[in-house]
């Protein structure tokens, strides 16, 4: 029999317990990484195309390994070693890579929508994934990140979690929301006033109405926070534009987060951030270091929770552990 291939385009398209399942599932793979030999066959012959319009460190890393931990074959395609440079369409390029057979397509693009155009555009045996596009969605890096707060904290209903920085730009606070939300959280979104985006609260409906909070003022947003979760300024989607703040130094003076201010939240809050960091500007060096930033384990999640979103892509249904 053959399965029906799983998109992951939007966290929004996900229930609590399509969420759960995926983490759960991803738990099965986190001890991978420790393993001398960090080999599987499930998607032994099938074949992953990356196919990054951005630039990426972790996330592409992190899907590549993916794929070959499963032993499917994983090619990478960048937008400066492509035909996207010499002006072929999304469309095109998808419909290309489409002629190849591939069994899924991961996409990263600074539009937002790109997962969803690509989606509309290929044969529905293709499992889309978005690995970023736009301001809209990060969905695989919502999934790592309640993976490592899970790991850290238990569970994830009735956590209080504080988003800090560049909520504007930001696609991964927006992912972030969503999948904190339905997994019963309650999340502050802190910045300046010309980092937030108007009517975030509302972003997942009902829902998130109720378990959203803004805050302008960063003690306020740490005080007693289980879960500190750091932005980098995403100077790049909005260049030419007014600037949104004095300088850098006036921001990290305001919003980082330094010793002095995480000293505002609980005493056994952890500390996040998807990188990359611009240390000294959202947050000090002491703090990314030290012992409560759980930063690196959130990329370890990354390669477990992409190989959990690729089997499920691949193969369909998550199957019972
Ligand atoms: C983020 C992204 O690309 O959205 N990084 C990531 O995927 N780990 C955040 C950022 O670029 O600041």
């Amino acid at each position: 029999m053959r399965c029906v291939p799983r998109d992951l385009v939007s966290i929004a398209d996900l229930d609590a317990k399509e969420i759960e399942a995926i983490l759960d599932h991803g738990d099965r793979f986190w001890p991978m990484g420790d393993e001398p030999i960090k080999k599987l066959a499930s998607l032994r012959g099938r074949t992953v195309i990356n196919l990054f319009f951005e630039n990426s460190t972790r996330t592409r890393t992190s899907f590549e390994l993916a794929a070959k931990r499963l032993s499917a074959e994983a090619i990478n395609i960048t937008s400066s070693g492509s035909s996207i440079s010499k002006g072929e369409t999304l469309i095109d390029t998808a419909r290309n890579l489409m002629a190849m057979h591939p069994d899924a397509i991961v996409v990263r693009h600074k539009y937002g929508g790109a997962a969803e155009v690509i989606r509309g555009s290929v044969r529905p045996a293709v499992a889309i994934i978005n690995a970023g596009d736009g301001q809209h969605e990060h969905p695989t890096q919502a999934l790592l990140d309640a993976a490592t707060i899970r790991r850290h904290k238990g569970n994830i209903d009735g956590l209080e979690v504080v988003i800090v920085g560049d909520i504007a730009h930001s696609r991964v606070a927006r992912s972030n929301i969503l999948c904190l939300a339905k997994l019963g959280a309650r999340i502050r979104v802190c910045a300046p006033w010309t980092l937030l985006p108007r009517g975030i609260e509302d972003i997942g409906g009902e829902l998130t109405r109720e378990r959203v909070r803004v805050v302008t003022r960063l003690e306020d947003g740490l005080e007693n926070a289980d879960v500190v979760m750091m932005l980098r300024v995403q100077a790049e989607r909005f260049e030419g534009e007014a600037p949104r703040f004095p300088n850098a130094r006036e921001l990290s003076r305001t919003f980082g987060l330094s010793e002095r201010t995480l000293a505002y939240a609980k005493p056994d809050a952890i500390v996040m951030h998807p990188g990359p960091m611009n240390r000294g500007v959202e947050i000090s060096p002491q703090v990314a270091d030290g012992s409560r930033a759980v930063i690196l384990q959130q990329v370890s999640w990354g390669v477990a929770i992409r190989m959990a979103v690729l089997e499920r892509a691949v193969l369909g249904d998550v199957p019972p552990s």
